[in-house]
């Protein structure tokens, strides 16, 4: 798959913009967060969730790790992920930085248990982090290795900022100007549940243009499809509502074992964030609850209830193959949420992971594969090539999905 030359080609000049323009909204999101909870920003221990302190700190200290104390930053994916590093600037204050902000390191559960820096704190070493990593861009070859470490940074900071926004979504917190903004709704042409039909084709999958790409989007292939009838866009509330109506979320037959079970255990009796409200339904957005639009992507969503949905509507979800045909097409509409696909997040043949050696490979364990890009996707992160991989029963992100022609 050819793109053009996007963010992933960000020159040095524009790297450095770039890298400012992340950094302001991910204070700015933090400054909602903390104006809701308080500079301490207390929040349950939950899978889904990161101590926000702890984010505000690993954002500086990846780049750090991967930027300002490697040695190799220049070697770009051929560069050593283990080459020593120099201590933190946090060791001048006796703190271990590796020991509190190393994702790879730190568990999960462990990440409430940590005596992290204060927020004025935090605040400082993101700065001096971001001042570092500047420097060291304008002493960067402006090639593809010289640039690897920076373009990663960017866009791992703003993944964490679209983690902030799901963040605030399970806490019912307002972000003010840094919410994300809702889709428009279609010209008054658009027709619900409109096809896509695409006669038997070939797809390449795998990343092959120039620039930044994850080591997970490697390793062009082609994939060849028969003929396929796919949603033009992200099926809809109106038409996911009526499932929920005809008592879908009570009715095993159409979920999956594992969705069922996920239905049991958590009591979903319909999507989250959603209740009823008169003769319709009021969604959570921004801590407010508002008349849900019927026109908007299905968003907030699993992967269990996308697959129930399809069942119950003689449907089922698209391949990762299926989904890039499509995406082809002129008449595609998409990137407004997250979409899931009916294919595992699985390395590309020929895989070879990349010094960030826990982006991708931990995670090939089963989980699907989501195509897209939501509301709070930076413009940067916007990519057909990306893959996500979430696991299957997250809602808390804004992931809906289309369907196809079973
Ligand atoms: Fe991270």
């Amino acid at each position: 798959m050819v793109e053009p030359c996007d963010a992933r080609c960000l020159t040095r000049t524009a790297l450095a913009s770039a890298l400012q323009e992340a950094r302001t909204r991910t204070l700015g999101l933090y400054a909602a967060c903390a104006q809701a909870l308080g500079p301490a920003m207390p929040v349950p221990q939950r899978d889904e969730l990161n101590p926000p302190l702890w984010e505000l700190g690993h954002i500086g200290w990846f780049a750090d790790w991967w930027i300002a104390r490697h040695p190799e930053r220049h070697r770009g994916t051929a560069a050593d992920p283990q080459a020593p590093r120099r201590p933190a600037r946090q060791a001048r204050r006796g703190l271990d930085a590796d020991a509190l902000y190393d994702s790879s390191q730190v568990p999960h559960a462990r990440r409430w248990q940590l005596a992290l820096p204060d927020l004025d704190h935090t605040l400082a070493d993101l700065q001096a982090s971001l001042d570092e990593t500047l420097h060291w861009l304008d002493q960067a070859d402006d090639t593809d290795p010289g640039l690897y470490f920076f373009r990663l940074a960017l866009f791992h900071e703003d993944m964490h900022a679209e983690a902030a926004v799901h963040m605030a979504q399970t806490l019912g917190i307002g972000l003010g100007p840094w919410a994300p903004q809702a889709a428009a709704e279609p010209a008054s042409g658009g027709r619900d549940g409109a096809e896509l039909t695409l006669d038997a084709t070939t797809v390449t999958l795998g990343w092959q243009g120039p620039g930044f790409a994850f080591d997970n989007e490697l390793g062009p292939h082609t994939v060849h499809l028969p003929a396929l009838r796919i949603d033009a866009a992200p099926v809809s509330w109106a038409r996911f509502l009526p499932f929920v109506a005809a008592g879908g979320y009570h009715e095993p037959l159409w979920w999956t074992p594992a969705g069922w079970d996920w239905r049991c255990r958590t009591a979903a009796r319909q999507p989250r964030f959603l209740r009823p409200h008169g003769d319709g339904w009021a969604c959570q957005q921004q801590g407010q609850w508002v008349a849900l639009q019927p026109w908007q992507p299905a968003v907030h969503l699993n992967a269990h209830e996308a697959q129930a949905w399809c069942r119950w509507a003689g449907r089922r979800l698209p391949t990762e193959a299926e989904w890039m045909a499509a995406a082809c097409h002129r008449d595609w509409q998409g990137m407004t949420v997250w979409e899931w696909t009916a294919s595992r997040f699985e390395p590309f043949p020929g895989f070879q992971p990349h010094p960030y050696r826990d982006y991708s490979a931990p995670w090939f364990d089963g989980r699907p594969v989501l195509k897209g890009a939501s509301a709070a996707t930076s413009p940067r992160l916007r990519h057909r090539a990306y893959r996500n991989f979430y696991t299957p029963e997250r809602n808390d992100i804004l992931a809906g999905f289309r369907s196809a022609a079973a």
